[in-house]
């Protein structure tokens, strides 16, 4: 199992759970309510499941496809390694993966 977390833009814990690779990096996020609509639910339309990865994280997953990209290119808060959560399922053979939400999607929760 890997223990994915999910940070605040300001680098606090938003929240964390365990998932096996494979997982959805969005439906993990919605799973723990976390403000990512995924309005289009994975057909690279809406870009609200916008993230942040680290950048060894980000080289250790397959790259963005060309449409992905093209939608980062018109995404808010857009960083070199940004991805949409709803094309990012969890490799194998990490123990931990970490993902920031972009500036704006502070997770109220619990405060
Ligand atoms: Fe719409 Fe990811 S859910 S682009």
């Amino acid at each position: 199992m890997i223990r994915v977390r999910f940070l605040n833009a300001d680098g606090s814990l938003a929240a964390e759970t365990v998932a096996a690779p494979g997982a959805r990096l969005l439906d993990l996020a919605q799973a723990l309510g976390l403000p990512l609509e995924g309005t289009c639910e994975g057909a690279m339309a809406c870009s609200t499941c916008h993230v942040i990865l680290p950048r060894d994280l980000f080289r250790a997953l397959p790259p963005p496809t060309e449409h992905e990209e093209d939608m980062l290119d018109f995404t808010a808060h857009v960083a070199p390694t940004s991805r949409l959560s709803c094309q990012v399922y969890l490799p194998d053979g990490i123990a931990e993966f970490t993902a920031s939400l972009p500036p704006g999607h502070t997770n109220m929760q619990g405060r």
